[in-house]
């Protein structure tokens, strides 16, 4: 679906196909050199397009899983997703993560995914979303609470980044 942002831009949003592996392998190179509140050093992540396009057919497939690109023209400027379980104490709950390009923050490329991440996991009759984010990560943690996210808990030192430890925050919406 196309999305007219603050500045103009028209941006699409969808969920990804597996002809998205290339791009997506791309746009994660590109956020994990740009941003420290992501899981992996840039030299960390090692899928192949193919082995990307499998983990996106996976995720099609899934009752428990979503995974959204979205784009300006070609370019994947952001990726968003949750995944969960088949068990069943813990079907209802699925775990989330977002990241937008830098030159695309900021203008409510994050709102909106967020938005439609909670949709979707509503759809699939998921009642609980949590993620866990850096706690320096403001801007993240204001979307989030903004989203009706609370603050559920701390995971002390759990990052290790720039030679140093950063506690995490744990954050739940009841869905
Ligand atoms: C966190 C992130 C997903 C937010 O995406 P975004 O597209 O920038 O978010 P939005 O433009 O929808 O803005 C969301 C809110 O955060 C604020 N915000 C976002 N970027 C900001 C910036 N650079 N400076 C100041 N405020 C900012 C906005 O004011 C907005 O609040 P508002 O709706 O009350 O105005 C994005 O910054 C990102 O991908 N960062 C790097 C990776 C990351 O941290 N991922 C999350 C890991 S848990």
């Amino acid at each position: 679906m196309e999305h007219t942002l603050k500045n103009n831009l028209i941006i699409t949003l969808r969920d990804a196909v597996e002809s998205d592996g290339a791009g997506c392998i791309e746009f994660i190179h590109k956020v994990n050199k740009e941003s420290k509140n992501l899981m992996r050093e840039p030299e960390e992540f090692n899928m192949t397009p193919s082995e990307e396009s499998e983990f996106i057919r996976g995720v099609t497939v899934s009752p428990n899983a979503c995974f959204i690109v979205v784009l300006d023209k070609d370019l994947i400027i952001s990726t968003a997703g949750f995944s969960g379980n088949s068990l069943k104490r813990i079907n209802h709950r699925v775990s989330l993560g977002i990241s937008v390009l830098k030159d695309y923050q900021g203008l409510g490329i994050g709102r909106l995914v967020m938005e439609t991440l909670i949709k979707r996991a509503i759809e699939l009759k998921k009642s609980k979303m949590d993620l866990e984010v850096r706690i320096d990560n403001y801007n993240a943690i204001h979307l989030y609470e903004a989203l009706g996210f609370e603050r559920e808990g701390i995971i002390k030192n759990g990052f290790f980044v720039d030679n140093g430890y950063v506690d995490l925050l744990i954050m739940g919406k009841l869905l």
